[in-house]
Formats: structure tokens, sequence, C-alpha cells
């Protein structure tokens, strides 16, 4: 997969790109990451990204025109190189919210293009022109789109085929059945004076499946009950389940 990333902060991204998993998958070429500077595109001899923005209030607006060029610069570069056209996401708090099915549907794509936008945002008419699609990673202000751009890469390149190669597996994770996560534990089998569950050096496996099953169910229920709910409207959970969580409450 490639992924372009349109930035003012190229050295902020490139670098953390490299760490961990995401970066193993660089170097085994499972994906590819480029960067793109507006101030490149910039029109004028002081590489101006920002403007005032019209009927006042404070901040400054990303300047469409560098944008464009610089979006416009991304694309003839793909299409030269006769690649696929990227899929234009712009990370923003108005977006959707970012949900592991979004990410997964991401994943299955051949390129995405990241805009990260600073200051108060971008022209509104460069968004309706050059924009795919808005995600956000939660309701909260970050003051650049550079470290969401960097969650939504990691978590779209963890997915990419044969990038988790050490038995983990994100199937296995929080939201990929609707459900979040149960607990872990590992060595030693007493820390702090709390032994390990006992179903855990059982060996069986049966129960032992079962038993993460209502840790996630549990889990869930008590930290995020609409995903429950919405796991219901889905069929994902079985009548087993079902009296599992009817024994919890
Ligand atoms: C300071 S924020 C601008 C916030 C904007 N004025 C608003 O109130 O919606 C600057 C940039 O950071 C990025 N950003 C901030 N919060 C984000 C979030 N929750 N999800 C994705 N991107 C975000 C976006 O690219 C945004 O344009």
């Amino acid at each position: 997969m490639d992924i372009e990333v349109v930035t003012l902060f190229p050295e902020m991204v490139e670098p953390a790109a490299g760490f961990g998993v995401t970066g193993r998958a660089i170097e085994r070429g499972i994906w590819r990451l480029r960067c793109w500077n507006p101030r490149d595109h910039a029109p004028d001899a002081y590489r101006r990204v920002d403007d005032r923005p019209f009927g006042g209030g404070p901040g400054m607006v990303m300047l469409p025109e560098p944008l464009s060029a610089c979006l416009g610069a991304m694309h003839a570069r793909r299409e030269a190189d006769a690649g696929a056209r990227a899929h234009v996401v712009h990370l923003s708090p108005r977006g959707a919210p970012i949900t592991q099915r979004r990410v997964a549907e991401l994943a299955a794509l051949p390129a995405l293009a990241l805009l990260c936008s600073r200051y108060e945002g971008v022209d509104q008419r460069l968004l309706d022109a050059a924009v795919d699609e808005e995600l956000s990673v939660g309701d909260f202000v970050v003051s650049g789109g550079e470290l969401p751009a960097l969650s939504l890469i990691d978590a779209v390149v963890r997915l990419l085929p044969g990038v988790m190669t050490d038995g983990a597996s994100p199937q296995q994770d929080s939201f990929s059945d609707g459900l979040l996560e149960g607990p872990h534990y590992t060595r030693p089998e007493t820390w702090g004076g709390t032994p390990v569950p006992a179903v855990l050096m059982s060996g069986h496996h049966a129960k032992i499946a079962r038993w993460r099953r209502e840790q996630a169910l549990r889990t869930t229920a008590e930290r995020r009950p609409e995903l429950i709910e919405q796991a219901r409207r889905e069929h994902r959970l079985s009548a087993q389940d079902e009296a599992l969580l009817r024994g919890m409450s």
C-alpha cells in the first residue's frame, strides 16, 4: 500500500512511522510512505500557506492554492508512476469518528493520501473540491493533523497482509468482533498477592475460550454498553453470549 501524507511537518511524520510494526513493514516493502509539503507549492516568495479568515475571528486558515497544487503534484506523480488514485482523507475533529471497521476498509485500498492541516483548519472550498472523506480520532482537538494521521497509519498498516507475523492477530483485538478485549496476564503466576485466574492455568482450551469471551462481554458491558447494543443489532451475539450477559446483571 502507498500512503501519501500532506503535511507542513514531514520531519514529524517520517521518523515516527519508522518504528515498531509500521517500521518493520516499511523495511519489508509492505507499504510505502511519502510526504508532501504544501509550503513547496506556495505561489509566493514567502512560501505562505495560511491567511486570516474572512469574516474575522481568531487564528489563521490554510490557503486553498498551495494545498491544491500539492495534492495535484501528488496525484500527477502517482499517475506518472501508473499508481492507483489515492483516496484523500482530511484528518479533522469535524470528521466521522475513526472505527476499526473503517480502518479495515481503508486497509483494502491501494493508496491513501492523508491531509494534515494546522491552524484553524482549511478553506472549505479546497475540502469540497479535493477531499474524499474527513475522519476524526475523537471528540477532542489537537494542534495538527500529524498525530491523528500517524494513528490512522498505524491502525491501517497493522491490518495489511503479512504485517503481524509474530502470532499476534489483529482479528482478536478490541473492536474486531465489535467487543472490547478482556484482561491479559503473564508471569509471575502471583504478583502483588494476586494470582492469575485459575482457568488460564488449566490448559483447558474450551474453558479458556469461554472465559475470554465472558471477560470481553463483561468489559464491554461495563465500559462501553453501547457496543453491546450495536453487537446485538448486528446479530454478533450468540445465545450463549446473551446468557452470560444475563448472568452478569
Ligand atoms: C487546532 S485544529 C483545528 C480545529 C478546528 N478549528 C475545529 O474547531 O474543528 C488543527 C488541525 O488539527 C487536526 N485535528 C485536530 N483535532 C483532530 C481530531 N480530533 N481528529 C483529527 N484531526 C484533528 C486537524 O487537521 C485540524 O484541522
